[in-house]
């Protein structure tokens, strides 16, 4: 079967990540979860108080974006690929309300996405990957031949993030989520570079209603009549 480029693109907690998780296992393909590189580049800049509340030295972590490196490795005990800052396993590091909160400003800054955008299109020049986020269709590759837009709604999405964050043992309230997930759409889909729009060749799945199974299966579907079209 041919291989190809399948760019998951949409909102925060549309569940991006475990439907390009089955469907990167079931294919035997990478998964590439672009939201971790602009996250773990976010907690660098919290580290060095870059960013706060109030402020953004955008000049500073521009500066240092040369000397900040970014890996995915494999976990062999979860078999799943885990980000790495600077050599340090930050994954369990990056999924916070704090870094949450900040991610999208850091997001929006073009330096930071040129850097990651070109990173990502070495990762997948051999095709074969399954890579989420919100500018994959769009920008990194706009000629993948699978693009899916997933959709679902704030509430949905804030519940299913907040009982991820209960489940982890984070001390967070409903309403402080769903707080975080309208502010990240607003600033993701209205930011100057590469906001969030759907590619014109995507398929929209709004899975507000859709089992995970009802999901998986329909796209496998899609990833087959694809890879069949294609050879
Ligand atoms: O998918 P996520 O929630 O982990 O992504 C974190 C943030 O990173 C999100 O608010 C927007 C940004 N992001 C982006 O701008 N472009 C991507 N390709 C992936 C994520």
């Amino acid at each position: 079967m041919k291989k190809i480029i399948i760019a998951i693109d949409g909102f925060s907690s549309t569940g991006k990540s475990t439907l390009a998780k089955q469907i990167a296992n079931k294919l035997g393909y990478t998964y590439i979860d672009t939201g971790a590189m602009y996250r773990a580049i976010t907690l660098y800049a919290i580290r060095h108080n870059y960013i706060s509340e109030n402020e953004f030295n955008e000049k500073a972590l521009e500066t240092d974006l040369k000397q900040i490196n970014l890996e995915f490795k494999s976990n062999p005990l979860t078999q799943t690929a885990e980000i790495h800052l600077n050599h340090e396993n930050v994954e369990d590091k990056i999924r916070n309300l704090q870094v949450s909160n900040y991610v999208s400003k850091v997001a929006a800054n073009s330096k930071v996405r040129k850097k990651l955008v070109e990173q990502q299109q070495i990762m997948g020049q051999k095709k074969a990957v399954v890579m989420d986020g919100r500018d994959i269709g769009t920008v990194v590759f706009p000629d993948a031949e699978l693009k899916i837009y997933m959709t679902a709604s704030a509430e949905v999405r804030a519940q299913r993030r907040y009982q991820e964050l209960l489940s982890k043992g984070d001390n967070v309230t409903y309403t402080d989520v769903l707080s975080n997930v309208t502010n990240r759409d607003y600033i993701d889909a209205n930011r100057k570079d590469s906001p969030l729009i759907k590619a014109k060749d995507a398929i929209e799945i709004d899975n507000s209603n859709l089992t995970l199974e009802a999901q998986f299966q329909s796209i496998l579907a899609l990833v087959r009549k694809t890879t069949s079209s294609n050879t």
